[in-house]
């Protein structure tokens, strides 16, 4: 690998009181965005950079390290897309107050242990880094106006009829709750799956194909082991889920975030390169909400059949259209077998549960329940067979049933929520 140094070298790039100091070389291996990411990166992990600290505009950064906007703008997207600067509209960028901890002690393993802040205490994991994403915050429950996306209503989760499906469930407990079950989950609760997910998400798949797993979470890490090698390429959209792209992370991937516009995913910067895992929320976008065109879909589907791709199809919200009728999800498209649909009820129910289930091809479904068996031998029974009540009572064999609630959370979440609650507070 040679290095050759820049006609500018280490210029001082300032912006209000923060001034950064970014030495770019010439390399073969990484590009001028690379080198950007990582010193800023490194900046912030290493505590001279912190929270809210503001950030050149990438005009400033262009114009003072002599690349082109675009390589200060990409590497920004990356720095959003990974959690280690935020922007704020009309005002600037700034770094991310809550990084979270584990990030500053161990991220920058290229420094030496001593220089790092806190390795005395907490030395960092032999893999490296461990980033995680935030999840929840004990003091949140005080707020009187929670803005975080994505939490159903506690007031709307159906207590009275889950505590039946449960007590119900334990009176037939058997040997259920004594011994092993199959790793995969309940086969009648993946039998109700798979029939809810032909007609309302154009996914056509059979119980044996599916794994009852612990949230999408969970999922994530199910198909990451599955499918990562150290050093495989994971496509992120940018921005992203960040707990999708943590997992990816920590499983040896090299993130490649790929920017998101009004028709989801771009798909024209996707690398071209074999093997490689794509994470996508095309039905609903995590964080912006845009709806992925079938254009890109399409596209989408080409490249993971041309480089051997496989997609993690996040679907992680669809019990919510408000408006139309519901969207065939990507695996519904999905002609090659590349797709692995991923969904939860932690937003139609909640989070506390930890349900979800992935739905995977067919060559990869008995290597996905051999793998469930290696991460944690299944989860709960109980919780399967409860959910499996209350899914009878979705597909309406039973009066009523949990349709009802349904449509009620539908329209407590519908219309001008945050209007009415901005008025009232
Ligand atoms: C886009 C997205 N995917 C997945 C998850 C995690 O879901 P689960 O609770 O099923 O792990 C979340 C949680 O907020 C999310 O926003």
């Amino acid at each position: 690998m040679t290095f050759m140094t820049t006609d500018r070298p280490a210029p001082v790039v300032k912006s209000g009181h923060v001034q950064l100091s970014i030495i770019l070389a010439e390399s073969e291996k990484t590009t001028l965005q690379n080198q950007i990411f990582d010193q800023i990166r490194s900046m912030i992990l290493n505590g001279q950079l912190k929270g809210d600290d503001p950030m050149p505009t990438t005009r400033e950064l262009s114009s003072q390290l002599g690349v082109s906007r675009n390589t200060a703008v990409l590497a920004y997207e990356r720095l959003i897309a990974e959690g280690y600067i935020r922007t704020k509209p009309y005002v600037g960028t700034f770094v991310s107050p809550d990084l979270p901890d584990t990030a500053f002690l161990s991220a920058d393993h290229r420094a030496p242990l001593a220089e790092q802040a806190g390795a005395a205490d907490e030395p960092p994991t032999p893999c490296g880094a461990l980033r995680t994403h935030r999840l929840a915050d004990p003091g949140r429950r005080r707020l009187a106006a929670d803005f975080w996306v994505g939490r159903p209503d506690a007031r709307s989760f159906p207590l009275k009829a889950w505590s039946h499906h449960i007590k119900n469930r334990l009176k037939a407990v058997g040997f259920n709750l004594t011994s092993y079950s199959d790793p995969a989950g309940l086969l009648e609760l993946r039998r109700a799956i798979a029939k809810h997910l032909a007609p309302a998400r154009g996914v056509v798949a059979d119980p044996d194909q599916i794994v009852i797993v612990g949230g999408c979470q969970d999922g994530f890490n199910l198909v990451g082991r599955l499918l990562v090698r150290p050093g495989c390429a994971a496509v992120v959209e940018s921005p992203c889920y960040q707990g999708a792209a943590f997992v990816l992370e920590s499983l040896g991937a090299t993130l490649h975030p790929v920017p998101v516009d009004q028709d989801g995913l771009d798909v024209a910067r996707l690398p071209k390169t074999k093997g490689a895992v794509a994470y996508v929320t095309p039905s609903h976008q995590y964080p912006i909400g845009v709806t992925m065109s079938l254009q890109r879909r399409l596209e989408l589907l080409a490249w993971a059949t041309e480089y051997d791709a496989y997609i993690m199809e996040d679907d992680y919200d669809s019990d919510f259209r408000f408006v139309g009728s519901p969207l065939t999800a990507l695996k519904g498209l999905d002609r090659n077998e590349r797709v692995i649909y991923l969904g939860t009820f932690s937003k139609c129910m909640g989070p506390g549960l930890r349900l979800g289930y992935v739905v995977l091809p067919r060559r990869l479904a008995e290597a996905g329940r051999r793998m469930k068996m290696l991460m944690n031998n299944g989860q709960s029974w109980l919780e399967h067979a409860s959910r499996l009540e209350a899914s009878g009572r979705i597909s309406g064999r039973r009066r009523g049933g949990e349709a009802r609630p349904r449509r009620r959370r539908r329209r407590l979440f519908a219309g001008d929520r945050l209007g009415a609650a901005i008025r009232r507070h």
